[in-house]
């Protein structure tokens, strides 16, 4: 899990999950730790299979310097020599569904396209919009973003079937590589 600063990551791990395993708050910046939850039910195609709650960017205001920080976390989750022994099966990019348009999420989006691991964008609170505006914005995403986009709402718990295939597909994908 991969996006801004309050975009609802955690609270996306705890609705896929049904549980409150993740701590979130209406405060940005409250994940400060790369969280690792150990999901069973996908694991027997693994050895194990971790979905990972990162910390948030974009937490000053956005700015060069939460993107530089976004880099530095997502480089060394990234990075080659440790890669090996933590294989990542796939990203999911949380975007706000308000806010289609913003730069950090492009940044982030331009950087993880570079690490060439699956990618998909997944369009939070998407219980804010209406109807119209839910079409509006999930045409602006497609039209950012060169991968799937899945609209999800943790709150009333939407979407949540389509994010659980796609990770299982994932998960298949690397297991048989
Ligand atoms: P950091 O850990 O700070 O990076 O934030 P996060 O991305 O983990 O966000 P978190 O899950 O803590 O949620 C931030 C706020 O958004 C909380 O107040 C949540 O209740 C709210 N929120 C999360 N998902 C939804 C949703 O689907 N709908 C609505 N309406 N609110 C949501
Ligand atoms: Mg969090």
């Amino acid at each position: 899990m991969v996006g801004r600063s309050n975009v609802g990551k955690s609270s996306l791990i705890n609705a896929l999950v049904k549980q409150k395993i993740a701590r979130t708050s209406a405060a940005p910046g409250k994940t400060r730790l790369a969280n690792y939850y150990l999901i069973e039910s996908l694991s027997p195609h693994l050895k194990s299979l971790y979905l990972v709650d990162l910390p948030g960017y974009g937490y000053a205001r956005g700015g060069v310097e939460s993107v530089e920080a976004f880099e530095q976390l997502t480089q060394a989750y990234f990075d080659p020599s440790t890669r090996e022994q933590r294989r990542v099966a796939g990203v999911l990019q949380l975007v706000d569904s308000r806010h289609p348009d913003l730069p950090q999420d492009a940044a982030g989006y331009a950087w993880l396209l570079a690490a060439q691991t699956q990618l998909a964008i997944v369009a939070t609170k998407i219980d804010k919009l209406n109807r119209s505006e839910q079409v509006r914005t999930l045409r602006a995403l497609k039209e950012n973003y060169d991968s799937p986009v899945l609209p999800v709402s943790a709150l009333e718990g939407t979407g949540l079937d389509e994010i659980w295939k796609l990770l299982r597909q994932w998960a298949t994908e690397i297991s048989g590589s």
